[in-house]
């Protein structure tokens, strides 16, 4: 298994050398390795069993270092980098040269990030060159919020991970691209779209570009390897699935008392507090996981603020 600590001048160390790390942002850990360097970006595809199609994340240590990576920042770009920099914003921008192709899985764009965790931004603020990092789980798997969950899943395929507790956020970053300097939410994710709003005025989704590039975005994804099914009413589903060992993810924790009293139920949060809900969403999920249950049974949370990026997740997990 790998080694778990808070060593940042090891971590530089392995990273330099061309090794892969994992690494704690704000929203789940990432694995991490020079974003300019093509074979140890091929490295981190290998870890997670990636399909090259992919692309991955460039992060860096401040707003400072995006004009190093990309040809362009529309102005827009630039409101929403100095408002929620470091933060789980990812921009999604022309690439230059200096960025491989195999981190953008050939496309012409680059997306990058600055997180909001101070041991990696301290991490990156000693290398000279960005991280290119996924999400440090298996690919199609939960994304993992501690480094336990990382060394549970890829342990064995990476030496380090420098540990910094429980992801804040919970679930990975909102991606934005541009058309025509109007943003688009290519992925909904720890900052919601009302937030973006409020700075940029006009924001787009996928719905009204659908033609727009949006790779890596299969409608299967994160699932755990339980059976999931998310639904809107969770009697009715369990009515149908009798003689199966089940557990109920539900939001709060006194709703539903009519269920049995045998099926064993948790619950995301205390009082429904939707970025509560996000910030355990994984943690639960891995949970439950390892307990041989034949099926998870969810709850869509209300589709507001974080709750949309919550209610995509199970989508996907649920497949
Ligand atoms: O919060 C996060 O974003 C975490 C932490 C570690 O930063 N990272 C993360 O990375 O979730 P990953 O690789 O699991 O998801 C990144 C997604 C890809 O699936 C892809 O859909 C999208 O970013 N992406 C990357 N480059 C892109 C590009 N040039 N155009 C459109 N989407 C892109
Ligand atoms: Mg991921």
């Amino acid at each position: 298994m790998a080694e778990l600590g808070t060593d940042i001048d090891k971590a530089a160390d392995l990273l330099r050398n061309d090794e892969i790390v994992a690494i704690p942002t704000e929203t789940v850990y990432g694995l991490a390795g020079n974003g300019l360097k093509s074979d140890t970006i091929e490295k981190i595809y290998m870890v997670k069993n990636r399909p090259a199609s992919n692309p991955l994340i460039l992060h860096i240590a401040s707003i400072n270092y995006l004009d190093g990576l990309v040809t362009e920042i529309p102005e827009t770009a630039i409101k929403l980098a100095e408002k929620f920099w470091p933060g789980a914003l990812t921009l999604v921008l022309p690439k230059n040269d200096k960025v491989p192709d195999i981190a953008t899985a050939g496309l012409k764009t680059v997306a990058v990030r600055v997180p909001a965790h101070e041991l990696t931004l301290r991490l990156l603020s000693m290398l000279d060159f960005p991280l290119a990092a996924p999400s440090a789980n298996l690919s199609n798997r939960v994304s993992p919020t501690t480094a336990e969950h990382v060394n549970f899943q890829i342990g064995k395929s990476i030496q380090y991970i420098l540990d910094g507790g429980q992801c804040s956020k919970g679930i990975e970053s909102t991606i934005v691209g541009f058309v025509d300097e109007i943003p688009i939410i290519l992925r909904h994710g720890a900052l919601s779209i009302d937030k973006i709003k409020q700075v940029v005025g006009k924001v787009l989704t996928k719905k009204d570009h659908t033609t727009i590039v949006a790779p890596g975005m299969s409608p299967k994804h994160y699932s755990p390897k339980t059976l999931l099914i998310a639904c809107d009413n969770i009697q009715l589903t369990i009515a149908g699935l009798k003689g199966l060992h089940i557990a109920v993810l539900t939001l709060c924790p006194d709703s539903h008392k009519e269920l049995d009293e045998n099926i064993f139920k948790v619950s995301l949060t205390s009082k429904g507090d939707l970025s509560e809900a996000a910030y355990n969403l994984y943690e639960k999920l891995f949970l439950i996981d390892k307990m041989n249950f034949d099926c998870i049974v969810v709850e869509y949370v209300p589709d507001v603020g974080i709750g949309i990026s919550i209610n995509d997740r199970l989508r996907r997990a649920s497949n």
